[in-house]
This record gives structure tokens, sequence and C-alpha cells, in this order.
């Protein structure tokens, strides 16, 4: 497996885009120490200008119909959750769609962005941003109540070598059932992860808002969830707010 070091640069995901533009193998990683422009999902930043994260990316070549990409997403959301278990012990949850938390706060992130064309797909980037090694104080004053890091909740510091070694197996393991069609078992691990199912989110859609209980994640990576009317509806990531 191909695996490209940085020092330092603007965000893993924009350098895996463009050396997969420019013909890079499947499976090649990406990794830099610390990012001066770390993006999030929606537009948001994603501080990461500290050596204490693993901030990283991989480039995949997926045989899927755009509209199956989306599983990749889960599958990596299960991996990091497994990868973080097997490595430390440490038990994580998953909440919709695809943020990793420890506690109640956000320990990972993952942003998949995708090149594709009616029917084909040119190239996947799964970037995955982990708070490694940070202590409270070096975490932004924003995101203060809302982040922890691995170190924080184990009281140690951890090797981030081995993790990222950890989670690559186990991402291997979980890409090779999205190859295999093996939707059932990816689905259900991350339904066992779930933090989200049985409480009660708010859709926001483009002319009504109201609450509904989670119940499940969808093959397709969508929401499916509950009304007060008892209505079953799926809902795609952009309309739920959880509570
Ligand atoms: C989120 O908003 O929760 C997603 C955060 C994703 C951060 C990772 S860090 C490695 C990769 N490079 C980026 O610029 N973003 C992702």
């Amino acid at each position: 497996r191909e695996l490209i070091h940085f020092d330092e640069i603007d965000s893993t995901n924009n350098h895996a885009k463009k050396i997969a533009n420019d013909g890079c193998p499947h499976g090649t990683v990406v990794v830099a120490e610390r990012q001066t422009l770390g993006r999030g999902r929606v537009g948001r930043l994603w501080q990461s200008d500290n050596n204490q994260g693993l901030w990283f990316s991989i480039v995949l070549r997926p045989d899927l119909e755009p509209e199956q990409v989306q599983i990749i997403t889960l599958a990596a959301s299960v991996a990091v959750v497994e990868g973080i278990f097997r490595d430390l012990g440490i038990n994580c949850g998953i909440k919709w769609p695809n943020d990793i938390i420890l506690g109640n706060s956000k320990l990972c992130g993952i942003l998949t962005e995708l090149s594709a064309e009616p029917g084909h797909v040119n190239y996947v980037v799964v970037g995955i941003g982990i708070n490694v090694n940070q202590s409270f104080s070096e975490f932004d004053a924003d995101i203060q109540d809302k982040a922890t890091s691995l170190q924080i909740h184990a009281g140690k510091k951890i090797s981030r070598v081995k993790l990222l070694a950890g989670i690559l197996t186990c991402f291997e393991e979980m890409y090779n059932k999205v190859l295999e069609k093996n939707t059932k078992d990816i689905i259900d691990r991350w339904n066992k992860y779930s933090v989200t199912l049985d409480r009660e989110v708010k859709i926001v859609s483009r002319d009504m808002e109201y609450i509904a209980t989670a119940q499940s994640v969808a093959p397709d990576g969508k929401l499916v969830v509950k009304c007060k009317d008892g209505t079953v509806r799926e809902i795609s990531a952009g309309e739920v707010q959880v509570r």
C-alpha cells in the first residue's frame, strides 16, 4: 500500500483528490502531521493545526454506482470504532451520519468526497480526522465543550502510528465487505455502535420542521425515522439535526 506523509499540508483530502485526478493507485493513503486548512462537513473548518491527531485520507476506486458510495462512509465509521477498540480497548459510539463520539464528545469526523459521472465513480476520498493526543486546552475555545481526544479519555499518550495501522487494517476488512456487497454486515455493525437510534431527531427540510425518532440506518445510508403520526420515512444527511 502506498502511504504519502507530510509534516504540513493544507488538507489531506485536497491532496488526495489532486493525486487521484492524476491517476494514483487505489488504496493510496495521505497522512499529515498537521493541516493548515483541515476541512469538515458542510463547509466547516476542522481544527488540525497540531501534531496531536491522526489526519489522513484514503483514495478508493470502487466499481460502484455513485448512489452506492454512501455505504463506504458507514464502513469507515465502523472501521474507526473497531480499530480503536482493538488497539486500545476503548468503546466509542457513532452519531449519525458519521461522527465518532467518546462519552458525549466528538472524537473523530469523516469527510467523504466523490468524483463521479452518471453511472460511474472515478474515485472516492475518505478523509478521517481523529483527536488522539490533544489536551483540552489545545482545542479551540469554540469546540472545547464538544471535543475530546483519546489521551483525555485514556489518561496517557497514544501511539498514532500503531492506531493508524490498526484502523487501516479494519478499514480493509470493511471495504472488502463493500465490494462483496455484504451491506447487511456493515449496517448491522453500524447500528450496533450507533448512539442515535431511539433518540429524537429534528428534521429540517425545505418547507417544514418536525421531531421524529431515529430507528435505523438504511443500506443507502439514509436515516430511517418514525414520525409522531406513525409514518416511517427515510431522511438524507443534510436534513437531520441530532438533538
Ligand atoms: C467533520 O466535519 O466531522 C469531518 C471532519 C473530517 C476531518 C478530516 S482530517 C483528514 C481529512 N482532511 C481534511 O481536510 N478533512 C478530513
